[in-house]
């Protein structure tokens, strides 16, 4: 296999990365890491919203070193960033799970390994040598998603992600214009006329060949029938979709960290407390589901409005740069995850690019800390930020319905505190 060269010149951000794969990848393939659904409104807006929020340093603050270690369900990670969940990662590169994982060990932080993965979530703990967490969809149904539990458990998966916001797939324009429907018929008549995107591409061709062909889920085992094949979810996930009740199931099913993956507000992340989950993200799925739905950053002070500190909350969508990272921190996020920052260097290099986005977003966050004058993670505040005022109309809201709430609920309480009871107990 040809090294791709991803140290500086080459590769200096992100963006190089993903320059990388699209010139490496099928367009089918690259288009599945770079698209999101519809008009694609809230996969730009995810970014953008970063760029709404500016920085207040402090100047003349001599910071020599910057303290990057930070807690997350109890775990040490060297910082707080985590990969997140991204299917169909081994269609980017061989074993792209276990290679990812590998390198987010290394790099002492933690991997999350999607369900729809072509990698057997054993393989990927052993590889990992690092924290790794489960990504669950009810793919199969109960029984099927329990067999994954326990497997998890026994592999050493030191938390449980549940997805919530996939009750079905979102419309992604790019997978239907490329073909993805008719490759996946299997058919070569209704094939063919998607094929050339392949061709176009031998080197990735022949390691995709090499790799084994078009993987399965091994993570979905059917009862009696083995590994799923490769299918278009979308019709599984509907039929899957997970609910609240769901949840008190899973809670039951897994004693260890629960993550709640895909709340976009004040109300469903205080559903998420209330289900006994440990940590929530603000999450639209990188805007690949509802199109539409305000940029996770702009939800997040409503969210920490919400919850306090009874949950730990995480944030993804549109992380690029460690300054997104730092500003996430600043309004109060614990720690960040990334989706397509990794994905692009897995498909531009294998775990060597998937190594270099960690890395680019490591020194980005130590510049970043020392150039606000903040020597720690623990300083950062919003005192650091200018947020648009807008933003904060939503924590007004959230903390007037708060208050109504315990106007209306302490009456209640006195009144079945102080009224006798029936039998004159
Ligand atoms: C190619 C791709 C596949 C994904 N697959 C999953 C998945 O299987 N399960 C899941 O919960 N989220 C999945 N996501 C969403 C990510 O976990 C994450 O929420 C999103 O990528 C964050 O946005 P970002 O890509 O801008 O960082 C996927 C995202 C991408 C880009």
């Amino acid at each position: 296999m040809i090294r791709v060269r991803v140290q500086p010149p080459h590769v200096v951000s992100i963006e190089d990365l993903r320059r990388i794969a699209k010139r490496r990848l099928p367009r089918v393939v690259f288009d599945y890491i770079d698209g999101g659904a519809d008009a694609e409104l809230t996969l730009h807006a995810n970014s953008r919203a970063f760029e709404d929020v500016t920085f207040r340093p402090r100047c003349a603050v001599a910071t020599s070193t910057c303290d990057l270690r930070t807690t997350v369900l109890g775990t040490s990670l060297s910082m707080p960033l985590i990969l997140a969940p991204v299917g169909s990662s081994r269609l980017f590169y061989p074993r792209g799970e276990e290679v990812a994982a590998r390198a987010a060990g290394a790099a002492g932080i933690a991997y999350t390994l999607s369900t729809l993965s072509g990698c057997g979530l054993e393989d990927v703990a052993a590889a990992a040598k690092g924290p790794v967490w489960y990504q669950l969809y009810l793919i199969g149904g109960r029984d099927c998603a329990l067999a994954a539990i326990e497997r998890a458990r026994a592999a050493g998966y030191s938390a449980l992600v549940v997805t919530i916001d996939t009750p079905v797939a979102g419309q992604r324009e790019r997978d239907l214009r490329n073909g993805v429907k008719e490759l996946l018929t299997r058919k070569f008549g209704q094939m063919l006329p998607f094929v050339t995107q392949f061709l176009a591409k031998p080197r990735w061709l022949a390691s995709f060949v090499a790799d084994g062909g078009l993987m399965k889920f091994p993570n979905v085992v059917i009862p009696g029938e083995g590994a799923m094949p490769y299918a278009d979810v979308g019709a599984a996930l509907e039929q899957s979709m997970v609910s609240w009740q769901d949840l008190r199931w899973i809670r039951d099913a897994w004693n260890l960290p629960i993550v709640v993956k895909g709340v976009h507000t004040g109300d469903d992340a205080r559903r998420t407390v209330d289900a006994g989950a440990n940590a929530l993200v603000v999450s639209n799925h990188g805007g690949r589901q509802l199109d539409g739905v305000a940029p996770t950053l702009r939800m997040l002070p409503e969210v920490l409005a919400s919850v306090g500190d009874r949950i730990e909350v995480l944030i993804d969508g549109g992380i690029r740069r460690g300054s997104d990272i730092v500003k996430a921190l600043c309004i109060g996020a614990r720690a960040v995850l990334v989706g397509r920052a990794y994905a692009y260097g897995l498909g531009a290099a294998g775990g060597e690019g998937v190594a270099r986005a960690i890395e680019i977003l490591c020194t980005d966050l130590i510049r970043t800390l020392k150039l606000l004058g903040c020597a720690s993670l623990a300083e950062l505040d919003r005192s650091f930020i200018s947020i648009p005022p807008n933003w904060l109309a939503s924590i007004r809201q959230v903390r007037a319905k708060r208050a109504s709430r315990v106007g209306r609920s302490l009456p209640r309480l006195l009144e079945s505190t102080l009224k006798p009871k029936r039998d004159g107990i």
